[in-house]
């Protein structure tokens, strides 16, 4: 039995993290078999490479060397995690995922999104069967990640004006194939929680 590929995407402090969480809690509770990860990470060593990428100074990496890091990461837990949970049969869900890459690192540059588009095809091969794209006005989320107090903010130093764009980048994305779902995520957790399992329910055909 083949598992579904789910993933959450927004900019940073968009609430992929808690709405994943609320979306396994919700899943476990139907009697589904779920398996929640992350990326860059969600496994040793591509979580090692997660800490090259979202820590130190902004300009530590080129674009395309930043691109080949995520990649990096991406396969490794492609091998070790996604792939044999998908095969099992679980509803995988990933914070994040190659539309991260799209949007992040390959911004508006039409040749760097061929190139990541290729690696995807090359060297990863899936695409997921469902994506929510969280959309928040980027003010707003971005104090939230400031108020975080965490390291991990290498993405958030690159300020207000690169969220901004990277929230229009996901928008356009969200037009361009039927797998993604925009999600108004200036709500309440709990109402946004509602809207993101209203749509889950209709993909997996669960009668509530
Ligand atoms: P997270 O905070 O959602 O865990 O993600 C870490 C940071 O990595 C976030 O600022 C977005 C960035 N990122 C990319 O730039 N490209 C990617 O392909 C991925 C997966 C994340």
């Amino acid at each position: 039995m083949i598992g579904k590929f789910i993933t959450l995407e927004g900019i940073d402090g968009s609430g992929k993290t808690t709405q994943g969480l609320l979306l396994e809690k919700k899943l476990l509770s139907v009697g589904r078999k779920v398996f929640l990860t992350r990326e860059p990470g969600g496994v040793s060593g591509a979580e090692e490479i997660r800490e090259l990428l979202v820590k130190g100074k902004k300009d530590r990496w080129s674009n395309i060397t930043e691109v080949l890091l995520f990649f990096a990461s991406r396969r490794h837990h492609l091998e070790k995690v996604l792939l044999p949970a998908i095969n099992s049969g679980k509803i995988v869900i990933c914070d994040r995922f190659t539309d991260s890459t799209i949007i992040y690192q390959g911004r508006e540059d039409k040749e760097l999104v061929e190139l990541i588009n290729q690696l995807n095809d090359t060297v990863i091969g899936i695409i997921p069967d469902l994506t929510f794209i969280i959309d928040i006005n980027p003010e707003i989320s971005l104090k939230r990640c400031m108020k975080r107090n965490s390291n991990e903010i290498r993405f958030e130093k690159l300020g207000l004006n690169f969220q901004k764009k990277a929230q229009k980048g996901y928008i356009s994305l969200s037009q361009k194939e039927k797998r993604y779902q925009l999600i108004d995520g200036n709500n309440k957790e709990e109402i946004v929680h509602n809207l993101i399992w209203e749509k889950v329910c209709k993909f997996l055909n669960i009668l509530e």
